[in-house]
């Protein structure tokens, strides 16, 4: 086994970015004495075009990630005594934003059993001073999906001052054939924020580069928190030569497949309970405690998330590596559950 550790915790790109992305980096870092361009129009005008469904450059606002994008729609859209809907067990940024706000998270459960949203219970939540429902689709750590009906009864249901945030970083690695197209329900006027990363499939977690796609009403409302200088010239070099490159997407989508089917497999055979996922990752129901399991990984070099975090005190997130990656895993839990802990 090498010595770096096996991430397998922050659901990254084990491929890394495209290569035509560090070949254009490189080629920008000669210019680094120089300012970016002051807009990310380019960027934008290339997402939109890339989007279609007539989405255009005002239907889009670009973030320093996803996490800002996060950060941001709670600073526009909530003020003290606002409330939030979240779905829990979800990803921590959704309520910690609006926390930040002042705003009180209302959580509505996932059904406890396959991580569905309760639509009807979500719909219920909803007071005079909700703002936002957040939905992980696909949702971290579950992989569950909220589906194209769903979506629908949500954005039949909600009154008009209420906006889902669609939170579909992950979209790339889904397959279920009832996922929602929100962005043409962005496209179409319906109060929705779209949210997307560089962060995943494209392998930039370290440049930190999100994107918001939202009515361009609710998007003017959003860049009034842009900055002077709003992305960095590698940022956006980045961006660019990602979009373009979607063989290595494809791959990337493609490798995430194989290694779950590899795991699923593994999982059945140690009769483990897992959540068939739409991400690149998987959570699985540990016999042991999760923190403990998590921290017996990371003695053997294997990074995992430890659903302890999310409330799961017995489940543990994975992500999708190389197969060796995969295979070190596997060997690791094997080795643990036999041993005892
Ligand atoms: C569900 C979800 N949303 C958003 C993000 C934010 O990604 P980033 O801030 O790297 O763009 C993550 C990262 O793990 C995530 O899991």
């Amino acid at each position: 086994m090498s010595n770096t550790p096996y991430r397998l915790h922050y659901n990254e790109n084990p491929l890394g970015p495209s290569p035509e992305v560090t070949d254009r980096i490189k080629a920008r870092l000669a210019g680094l004495s120089l300012y970016p361009p002051r807009d990310d129009e380019a960027v934008r005008n290339r997402l939109a075009e890339f989007y279609g469904r007539g989405l255009t450059d005002r239907h889009i606002f670009t973030t320093y990630s996803g996490s800002e994008a996060l950060d941001l729609i709670a600073r526009v859209f909530l003020e003290p005594g606002d409330e939030v809907i979240v779905c829990g067990p979800t990803f921590h940024v959704y309520a910690r934003t609006a926390e930040w706000q002042g705003a009180k998270v209302v959580d509505v459960p996932l059904d406890s059993e396959d991580f569905s949203l309760r639509v009807e219970a979500a719909m219920g939540a909803v007071t005079a001073r909700t703002r936002l429902v957040y939905l992980g689709n696909p949702n971290n750590p579950t992989g569950s999906i909220v589906t194209r009906d769903e979506m629908a009864m949500l954005h039949a249901s909600l009154p008009r001052d209420v906006t889902v945030v669609s939170d579909e970083v992950y979209h790339h690695f889904v397959t279920h054939p009832d996922y929602p197209d929100s962005l043409a329900d962005a496209a179409s006027g319906r109060n929705v924020i779209v949210l997307h990363s560089f962060s995943k499939v494209y392998g930039l977690a370290g440049l930190r580069v999100g994107v918001a796609i939202s009515r361009p009403d609710i998007i003017e409302r959003l860049a009034r928190l842009r900055r002077t200088f709003h992305l960095g010239s590698l940022e956006m070099e980045a961006a660019l030569a990602a979009i373009g490159d979607q063989d290595h997407v494809a791959q990337s989508v493609a490798l995430a497949e194989r290694g779950k089917k590899r795991l699923y497999a593994a999982f059945d055979r140690l009769k483990l309970t897992y959540w068939p996922s739409e991400g690149n990752f998987i959570l699985f129901r540990t016999p042991v405690p999760a923190d403990d399991l998590a921290a017996r990984m990371a003695d053997r070099g294997i990074l995992v998330g430890s659903g302890s975090r999310f409330g799961l005190t017995h489940g543990i997130r994975v992500s999708i590596g190389l197969p060796e990656a995969n295979q070190a895993f596997l060997s690791a839990l094997e080795g643990i559950l036999a041993d005892g802990l």
